[in-house]
C-alpha cells in the first residue's frame, strides 16, 4: 500500500497528537524494521492505539487475532484485556512467531497471547466461540471467509475489527479478485441487520463492526 493513503501532513498530524505506544512497542517496530521482510506490515501507532481504546472499552476476556505478524497489535489489544483474558492469535510464519514470542515474554501482557502456527481457516475450525472481540489483518483473499466465520462466533454486543479495507484505495474500482473480495466484505458488513459498524478511513481503513445485541 501506499506510505499515505489519507493526506501526508494530515496523517503526520494525527499521528504526533496520538498517545504513543508503550517503549517496548517502539523497541519492536524498531527491531521489525531492522530484522524482517516487510516490516511496513506492521500496521503501527494510529491502528495500534485504536486497538488498545477499543479492548480497554470493552475489557474482552475472549479475543483472536487472525495474521499476527511479529506481535504489535496482538500486544495493543492484549494491553486493554483483563488479566484474565486470552487472546489467540492465528500466524503462518514461523520467524514473526519466533520474534513475537521474544516480546510476549517481556511484556506484562505477554501472558494473555496464545499463537497458534497454522492458517487461520483451519485453526478457526478448532476454536470455541463466543468471541468478545476478533482483529482480522492477514491474507485478503479470505476477508469475507474469516469475517462469516467469525460473525457466527462473536457473542451479541462483541466486535469485529478489519484492517486494510480500504486496500490502497482500490475498493473504489476493484480490478482484481482479491479488489472483489474487499468490496464484497464491507457490502456485506454494510447490509447485515444483525450488526452495527464505523469505516474508519484510518490509515488503510478500519472496519469497525459490533453484533448487535
Ligand atoms: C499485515 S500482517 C499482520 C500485521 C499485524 N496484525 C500488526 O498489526 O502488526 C499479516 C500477517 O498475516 C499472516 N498470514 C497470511 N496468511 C495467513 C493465513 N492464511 N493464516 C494466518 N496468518 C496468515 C502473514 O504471515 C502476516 O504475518
Amino acid at each position: 500500500m501506499p506510505e499515505y493513503l489519507i493526506d501526508e501532513a494530515v496523517e503526520d498530524y494525527a499521528f504526533l497528537n496520538t498517545s504513543a505506544e508503550p517503549p517496548l512497542l517502539q523497541e519492536l517496530i524498531d527491531q521489525t524494521n531492522v530484522n524482517m521482510g516487510w516490516p511496513q506490515k506492521l500496521s503501527g501507532r494510529l491502528v495500534g492505539r485504536t486497538l488498545k481504546m477499543l479492548s480497554a472499552l470493552t475489557r474482552p476476556k475472549r479475543a483472536l487475532e487472525i495474521g499476527m505478524f511479529t506481535g504489535y497489535s496482538a500486544l495493543s489489544i492484549a494491553e486493554g484485556m483483563p488479566d484474565d483474558g486470552k487472546l489467540t492469535c492465528c500466524e503462518t510464519n514461523p520467524r514473526a512467531i519466533d520474534f513475537a514470542k521474544t516480546f510476549f515474554e517481556r511484556s506484562e501482557h505477554g501472558h494473555k497471547i496464545d499463537v497458534i502456527f497454522g492458517r487461520a481457516m483451519e485453526t478457526l475450525d478448532t476454536l470455541e466461540g463466543p468471541l468478545d472481540f476478533t482483529f482480522v489483518d492477514a491474507d485478503k483473499r479470505n476477508y469475507l471467509n474469516y469475517y462469516l466465520r467469525v460473525r457466527e462466533m462473536t457473542r451479541p454486543g462483541g466486535l469485529i475489527v478489519l484492517d486494510n479495507v480500504l486496500w490502497s484505495g482500490k475498493v473504489l474500482q476493484p480490478e482484481s479478485e482479491i479488489d472483489d473480495v474487499l468490496v464484497e466484505t464491507n457490502r456485506r458488513i454494510a447490509e447485515d441487520p444483525g450488526v452495527e459498524n464505523v469505516f474508519l478511513t484510518l490509515r488503510d481503513g478500519l472496519n469497525v463492526v459490533r453484533v448487535k445485541d
